[in-house]
């Protein structure tokens, strides 16, 4: 198992990098990627560091073809004394496993992503934005790479992390379209898992919302078009009197790990969150009743945005310009970047340091 750095591989910063409030998201990468392959025959490749510009797919694979291919999105930050962990990567590593079984690929070992994702971090280290002004995020890709045209569970797959230096996200406000003709996900289906399938099938809501001056899709249930289910990269979360509600982990939507860490700190600090089903109808009768609160989704890129209007073309709901969304996404930002120390057993492992 790879431990170590070469010096000849650490990527240096750039003359011509970037301030990180210019980084954005996703469009500055490193120049490598850590690897590592799996052959049905033989398992696991010991990992490796390769440049990206090196790397290839071909055509005729299993990826390409039938989109066979399961991701994630994670961050590293710096902490106050400048030291570089991973945020929930435990959980991250399982979310993968469960996405790669779901389309018969091979499951990777945690410790096989862990092992990449830190040396993704070394080798990159220079990128890292300082404290408290961006991240690092990893991209985390499993494919099948063996070329083959018939339809079948492929035997040549590979585990690649790429990375790209990154902003702390802005606070923002979002308009979303509850998309009432096209679906994304269906009980049984993908939803649950995070593969290009899913977001191959939602970018003609996202094509739609915008065409109609909104931010961001937000799916509703296949059946009956009614229920929230989420946006089109965050978690929902709607304010209902002293409530908060976010839609439940039904198979049809991402289990967010954004999601599931402000669950926690909510709880933590005493308000009641359910996870239970939300339809159209009953934020427009909270929203006469004068009880609807605030609205805000979650998501590793964006950490927390405020949503001010939900609208499907006929129906508009307006949120409350309050509620909780500032507060939840300062108490995540510090502990994502370790600015507070995590007592809580169950948040024992959500920092994990990277040297
Ligand atoms: C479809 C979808 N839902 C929800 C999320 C939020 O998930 P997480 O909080 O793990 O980033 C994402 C982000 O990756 C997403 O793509």
């Amino acid at each position: 198992m790879y431990e170590r750095t070469d010096e000849t591989q650490l990527a240096p910063l750039p003359s011509d990098w970037p301030e990180p409030e210019a980084l954005g998201f996703g469009q500055y990468l490193g120049p490598y990627l850590t690897e590592a392959s799996h052959r049905a025959e033989s398992g696991w490749s010991a990992p490796s560091i390769t440049p990206r510009a090196a790397s290839q797919v071909p055509v005729a694979s299993g990826a390409v073809q039938y989109g066979l291919s399961v991701f994630e999105g994670l961050k590293a930050y710096r902490d106050p004394s400048g030291n570089i962990h991973l945020f929930r990567p435990h959980a991250h590593a399982q979310r993968l496993q469960a996405s790669a079984r779901r389309l018969c690929m091979p499951a990777p070992p945690e410790n096989l992503l862990m092992t990449l994702s830190r040396l993704a971090v070394q080798v990159h280290a220079a990128l890292v934005p300082p404290y408290g002004r961006g991240s690092l995020y990893l991209r985390p890709t499993l494919f099948a790479e063996e070329e083959c045209l018939g339809l079948r569970a492929a035997a040549r797959h590979r585990l690649s992390i790429a990375v790209s230096a990154c902003s702390d996200p802005q606070p923002k406000t979002l308009r979303l379209w509850a998309e009432p003709e096209l679906i994304r996900a269906a009980p049984g289906g993908l939803g649950a898992a995070k593969t290009g399938a899913n977001y191959a099938a939602g970018i003609a809501g996202l094509q739609r919302a915008r065409e109609r001056g909104y931010d961001d899709v937000v799916w509703l249930d296949a059946h009956t078009h009614t229920q929230l289910g989420e946006a089109g990269t965050m978690n929902l979360f709607v304010q209902i009197g002293t409530e908060l509600i976010t839609p439940p982990l039904d198979g049809t939507i991402l289990a967010g790990i954004t999601r599931d860490s402000v669950i926690a700190l909510l709880r933590e600090r005493g308000v009641r969150v359910l996870e239970q089903t939300v339809d159209l109808d009953t934020l427009l009768a909270a929203q006469s009743a004068g009880m609807l609160g605030g609205a805000f989704g979650t998501g590793t890129a964006s950490r927390i945005a405020r949503i001010s209007t939900i609208g499907d073309g006929t129906r508009e709901i307006r949120f409350a310009n309050r509620g909780l969304a500032e507060d939840v996404g300062s108490w995540l930002k510090q502990v994502q970047e370790g600015r507070v120390t995590l007592r809580e057993a169950s948040h024992a492992e959500w920092r994990v340091a990277v040297s």
